[in-house]
């Protein structure tokens, strides 16, 4: 057994080692805990507040016994635990400070590796970025995805069908009591949204990385398998310290270009890019927005998941999973990169990844779109970039122009979209400014904006609009996001006016707003920037550092990493 730097806290044998010992003995450990066999912390998300993850201690007691087994020392300890559905104004907002949690816990506490416990869509990018600064063995272990929702003998989706079933419910399609019915069928089990919305991307991307072991994403929540995982994964974590197999030897420029690939192959989330981009600063790979253009933009969509496709995540894991799309994009992606379970991707399903439904995972040959993966858009409208998810969006729409219909902050969008003197048909461009992530604060999921009720009223399923916010990834549309710069640092988009042309040229990769330069720096002269929304705390440091989307919006001091060197003892 080599010396892991829990020694330096445990094998001290002076007053600090009793200070250290002593204290941990309260809980009942018996002296051989501190023999210098590999502490195991268990980073858990776990939050009542987060129903995704509400089930996680579950999950941390089969950790827990896959460390004894393997002859570690586990240690769960909760962090900062984001829930998308009711932290306000975003749990986006949040997502720097709880990696900050995950980070400063693991580099200050006696820990040789770690388990991150994750779920909902924040706390798989959070926990991934804290520990990336750190960089000690690491392994996800994903808390798994709700069973599908039944409803009327149909198959639900989360989030999915929300928007579907608010959309009938304002058209008069059903009653409110069928829509509190819609409630419960919709989330029946533990678990997260098994749409392939952020949650599921985030945990693919996971796995695409090698940071889960093989088959870790798409195993329900519910189901004994999830368990089994964790245990496993608790043994696995043990061996990853012996090997000092660190997130750098996995997290490489060449695991982020797979991740990219598959994350075009299942249909996943926007919310992918931001993410991607932010943890890669972390570890310290480059990685720009256009990556995803050169790397993602060609890739053929494979998955048949909603939001864009027909299935949900259990159909998914019972086709067999990511593994079954890494087996079938082999030729395509760079297999020989190193996973948490010390082999490669190639290795890990040399004798696996069956395609079991070829209804729900299409061949590599016969894809359900040929080019699927996001699509990065410039212009004089987003000078840094804006993207665009073609595989959610109306291919009538992907080539459009049309005149814009402004809402200059969301309290304006809610007071006037379903003013029947709106001036706006289905031809027009919607645009929502001071949605990213300054001017919100925090780039929320607003950016699909509901249609005017009187274009609903009229069968108008989708228009193109644009923002600097997000969307969920269990969202639809022709929605041009994240908007770089946003509008609330003095983006063009700030500028756009009632009336102005917008042409959006997904195939060309532009967004175009016609008025001329001079006309812009006009306006640019006369334009006031919204007055900050924090004199203090937490929200007024982020929004003086926070970063714009095609940079991950990351906090600018957040960027790399520390390491894992503690020198200073605390007494
Ligand atoms: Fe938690 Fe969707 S709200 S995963
Ligand atoms: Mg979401």
């Amino acid at each position: 057994m080599g010396t892991y730097r829990s020694s330096d806290w445990f094998g001290k044998k002076d007053k600090m080692g009793l200070v250290y010992r002593s204290w941990m003995k309260n809980q009942g450990m018996p002296e051989d805990m501190f023999d210098g066999r590999p502490v195991i912390g268990i980073c858990n998300t776990w939050s009542e507040l987060t129903p995704c993850n509400a089930h996680l201690r579950d999950i941390a007691e089969s950790v827990r016994r896959g460390v004894l087994e393997a002859g570690g020392f586990p240690l769960e300890f909760p962090i900062m635990s984001l829930g998308e559905t009711l932290l306000k104004p975003t749990a986006m907002l949040f997502r720097n400070l709880a990696s900050m949690d995950a980070e400063e816990s693991i580099r200050g506490n006696p820990i040789d590796g770690v388990v991150l416990l994750t779920g909902c869509d924040k706390t798989t990018p959070s926990t991934l970025m804290g520990a990336a600064s750190v960089d000690l063995p690491t392994i996800v272990v994903p808390g798994g995805p709700m069973l599908n929702g039944k409803y009327k003998g149909q198959d639900i989706g989360s989030g999915t069908s929300a928007w579907k079933f608010t959309e009938e419910l304002k058209k008069g399609n059903i009653t409110y009591e069928e829509y509190e019915e819609v409630e419960s069928c919709m989330s029946r089990s533990p678990g997260h949204c098994m749409t392939m919305g952020t949650a599921s991307t985030m945990a693919c991307m996971a796995e695409s990385l090698g940071m889960t072991l093989t088959g870790g994403a798409a195993i329900p929540a519910v189901d004994a398998r999830r368990k089994r995982l964790a245990q496993l994964s608790g043994r696995r974590i043990v061996e990853m310290v012996k090997e000092d197999l660190r997130m750098s030897k996995i997290l490489t420029r060449n695991a982020f270009e797979n991740a990219i690939k598959i994350n075009a192959a299942i249909g996943g989330s926007s919310n992918f890019i931001i993410h991607l981009t932010a943890i890669a600063g972390r570890i310290g790979v480059p990685l720009n927005l256009d990556d995803f253009d050169d790397i993602g933009s060609k890739i053929p969509l494979l998955v048949n998941l909603m939001p864009s496709g027909k299935f949900l995540m259990e159909d998914f894991y019972y086709a067999g999973g990511v593994p079954a799309v890494i087996k079938q994009m082999q030729s395509i992606l760079k297999t020989d990169t190193i996973t948490v379970s010390g082999k490669t991707h190639a290795e890990n399903i040399s004798n696996g990844g069956v395609n079991y439904n070829e209804e729900v995972i299409y061949a590599l040959e016969n894809p359900i779109i040929v080019e699927a993966g996001i699509t990065v858009l410039k212009g004089n409208l987003a000078i840094n970039g804006a993207v665009i998810k073609p595989s959610a969006a109306t291919p009538s729409l992907m080539q459009h122009r049309g005149r814009a219909v402004v809402f200059e902050d969301i309290e304006d969008y809610h007071l006037r979209i379903d003013d029947p003197d709106l001036d706006i048909d289905e031809s027009c461009v919607m645009v929502l400014k001071t949605v990213g992530p300054v001017g919100y604060p925090g780039m929320p999921e607003v950016g699909n904006m509901t249609l005017p009720k009187k274009l609903l009223d009229q069968g108008v399923t989708d228009m193109v609009r644009i923002s600097d916010g997000r969307m969920s990834g269990t969202a639809y549309g022709t929605v041009v996001l994240h908007v770089s710069p946003e509008s609330a640092i003095g983006g063009n988009l700030g500028l756009v006016q009632n009336g102005d042309f917008i042409a959006l040229d997904v195939a060309n990769k532009s967004i175009h707003l016609e008025v001329s330069d001079e006309e812009l720096a006009l306006r640019r002269s006369n334009w006031v920037a919204p007055a900050a929304v924090a004199a203090r705390g937490y929200v007024n440091m982020y929004i003086n550092h926070v970063q714009q989307a095609d940079k991950g919006a990351d906090l600018d001091f957040l960027v790399g990493g520390s390491g894992s060197k503690v020198t200073r003892d605390s007494h």
